[in-house]
């Protein structure tokens, strides 16, 4: 089975060719992927109606792109999917647009994938992973712990009432002039500061539930900024270490937490997996090692490119849902919102517009 996967729901622009055979096995063919990080930078964070018309002005090259090297014609694609939320609705609307064409002209069926789906499957894409295992998602716009149970099968246990992880990091360096995008810039500079000099709140720490807050911690980094004003460079390093001490630990907490309720209701998780741009952060990896050490379950991080948004996952979660016979029609909606485990709420008090839950 080959399928296209199309991912326009943020600041990548990204198309990919994924083979899946019929004992499950995968394999990438192509995997192309342009990222917007140049034209948002300067406003320090992802402007919708910039990353709207990149993915306009993009994503043709982007997918010839991909098919020329995966070195296949239309004819040959059993499906073509396309990530249909959630997201910034701007760039979802062209990406599936951009699907439905291909799917009619080359009398292909259609796929809409969530694009979170999509990150919960891709440790079946890179090592064949058996369910259950459990997802902990943290990128600039999702904190989410999800029990993947199967395809389709998803069980939120624990998400942000608030900021999402990454897009706390990003508004703690922008506050403390750092670059775009913040994650890399407060991990660098985290490494020469004293994570003990300011005593940040934990948020959520010791809650029975798996929930994550992260706009309360960010205030706290806001206030002692602006109390210290002028800011030295040690004071900038110190800030960002002791940020970076309160998310670990809040991490740490909150994971173990949702670990314990998947054991609950799952059994013992395959493994746990991490996700999303902040898994790139090397502190974050080795609070996870821990977690995942203290649950008897192994830690699983795909590679960088397939942690970050890319092609490939959209077209390896089509590729599954293709083989459970799960298609769809030109009808499908581009979404904002798409709540991974539809029997779940949005939890109360939520004002992000980035973090589509
Ligand atoms: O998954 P991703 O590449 O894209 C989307 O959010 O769609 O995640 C990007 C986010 C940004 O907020 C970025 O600051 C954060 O991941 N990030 C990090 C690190 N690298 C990237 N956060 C903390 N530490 C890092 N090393
Ligand atoms: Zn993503």
């Amino acid at each position: 089975m080959l399928v296209l996967g199309i991912e326009t729901t943020c600041d990548e622009t990204a198309a990919a060719v994924v083979e899946r055979r019929a004992d499950g096995q995968a394999r990438i063919l192509s995997n192309v992927v342009r990222s917007q990080t140049d034209e948002h930078a300067r406003f320090g964070g992802v402007v919708p109606e910039i990353a709207a018309r990149a993915h306009v002005d993009l994503l043709d090259g982007i997918v010839a792109a991909a098919m020329k090297e995966a070195g296949i014609g239309y004819q040959q694609l059993s499906a073509v999917a396309a990530a249909a939320g959630p997201g910034l609705i701007g760039g979802v609307i062209v990406g599936l647009t951009t699907a439905k064409a291909i799917a009619m002209v080359h009398d292909t069926p259609l796929i809409a994938v969530n694009h979170l789906e999509a990150h919960a499957l891709t440790p079946r894409l890179t090592c064949a992973l058996a369910f259950p295992y459990c997802l902990f998602l943290a990128s600039g716009g999702h904190t989410q712990i999800v029990a993947v149970v199967g395809v389709g099968e998803y069980v939120r246990l624990g998400t942000t009432v608030d900021d999402a992880m990454g897009e706390a990091f990003d508004k703690v360096a922008k506050m403390l002039s750092l670059p775009y995008p913040g994650g890399p810039e407060v991990e660098r500079a985290a490494a020469g500061g004293d994570p003990t000099r300011f005593a940040f709140p934990r948020p959520m720490l010791g809650r029975p539930d798996a929930n994550f807050s992260l706009s309360g911690l960010k205030t706290a980094v806001r206030n002692e900024a602006s109390r210290l004003e002028p800011l030295e460079p040690q004071d900038i390093s110190d800030l960002c270490a002791s940020f970076q001490a309160a998310v670990l630990e809040a991490t740490a907490d909150r994971l173990t937490v949702g670990l314990r309720l998947f054991e609950e209701r799952f059994g013992t998780p395959r493994a746990l997996v991490a996700a999303g741009g902040v898994a790139a952060n090397h502190a974050i990896r080795s609070a996870l090692q821990d977690v995942a050490a203290k649950a008897q379950t192994t830690l699983i991080i795909p590679p960088p490119a397939l942690c970050t948004d890319n092609g490939a996952m959209i077209a390896w979660a089509g590729a599954e849902r293709m083989a459970l016979g799960l298609t769809d029609t030109m009808e499908a909606p581009p979404r904002a919102r798409w709540l991974l485990d539809a029997n779940a709420k949005a939890p109360a008090g939520h004002a992000n517009s980035r973090a589509g839950y």
